[in-house]
């Protein structure tokens, strides 16, 4: 049967563990020069109904780097812009490709997808969730501060899709994860419940930036109106404004904590040119690692 990737809190902590091992293992031997073959003969498909750089070149260049081929459509190309039931399209595709990677509104549009796929649906990131990023964002961490579990992570910002898998993250690998939202913009209660049950370091929301920044290694930052709320921008920038990651946030964090950005960045509103220029950020290498933990996913998921 066929292994989606749809939310990381539907995985072990094994799993997730070995998709993020596996992406630095692959990352060291394409740095070293070593070429692989693993989805030779293989044929992704992507559906993608929202706009990309990162996500759409990275899945891309991982499934090429891997010795596979890929189909791009997006969204306005396909039936599916003309109503085409999801469940048809689901089972049409599984008969040319080996998988499917899909960015989408509802998260419920890549669960109906799912059911009815015959080959693994991979979530590029719907309104919910964003899977794929959040294992790129800990690989990151872990490069750069070693072992996640002795962390202490802040999210900074919206209870957003990202928010959502952070906290699902942080249930289930087991680190210490603080997000500050502004009131009524707290990630989803059902998601943190959940994640509450199972973790084994907390899981706090506040809505003081500098509370959840405190001593953190590790602090996050976001849009503060993610694809799809484009008429809500106004009003949130005026909400969202004091949680800009700055240098006067920064100064409630360890010295030594780096900054991350899934990018894209939008600079002055949710953080500083000041702080994503600066020696602490390393949304590059973080931008980079989505290709190695893409070819991690492809590898273990369409194998
Ligand atoms: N971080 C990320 O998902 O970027 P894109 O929207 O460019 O894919
Ligand atoms: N929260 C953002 C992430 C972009 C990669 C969005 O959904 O637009």
């Amino acid at each position: 049967m066929a292994t989606h990737l749809l939310s990381l809190g539907d995985f072990s902590r094994d799993h997730l563990n070995e998709l993020i091992a596996s992406g630095l293992r692959l990352k060291a031997e394409a740095k070293a020069g070593k070429r692989h073959s693993q989805l030779a003969g293989r044929i992704l498909g992507m559906i993608f109904e929202k706009p990309s750089t990162r996500t759409r070149v990275s899945f891309e260049a991982a499934m090429y780097g891997l010795g596979g081929q890929v189909i791009y459509l997006s969204g306005r190309d396909t039936q599916l812009a003309r109503n085409e039931p999801l469940k048809d399209m689901a089972r049409v595709m599984a008969r040319y490709v080996n998988g499917l990677v899909v960015r989408t509104y509802g998260q419920e549009v890549v669960e109906e997808l799912a059911r009815y796929s015959s080959v693994p649906v991979i979530n590029a990131l719907t309104d919910r969730h964003h899977p794929c990023q959040v294992l790129s964002d800990i690989m990151t961490m872990i490069e750069n501060k070693g072992p996640v579990e002795k962390l202490h992570v802040a999210w900074v910002g919206d209870g957003n899709n990202m928010a959502n898998s952070f906290i699902q993250a942080a249930s289930v690998i087991g680190f210490s994860l603080t997000l500050a939202c502004p009131p009524g913009y707290e990630p989803d209660p059902e998601i943190l419940a959940n994640a509450r049950k199972l973790a084994s370091q907390p899981i706090v929301v506040t809505n003081d930036p500098a509370e959840a920044v405190a001593q953190a290694d590790v602090v996050n930052a976001d849009v503060w109106a993610s694809m799809g709320q484009e008429e809500e921008q106004t009003a949130r920038r005026r909400i969202f404004r004091p949680y800009q990651v700055n240098t006067a946030l920064l100064t409630h964090a360890k010295p030594d904590a780096i900054v991350l950005h899934c990018l894209p960045a939008h600079r002055e509103e949710e953080i500083t040119d000041e702080v994503l220029e600066g020696p602490q950020c390393v949304a590059w290498d973080q931008a980079e690692n989505k290709m190695h933990i893409h070819k991690a996913i492809l590898a273990a998921h369409l194998a």
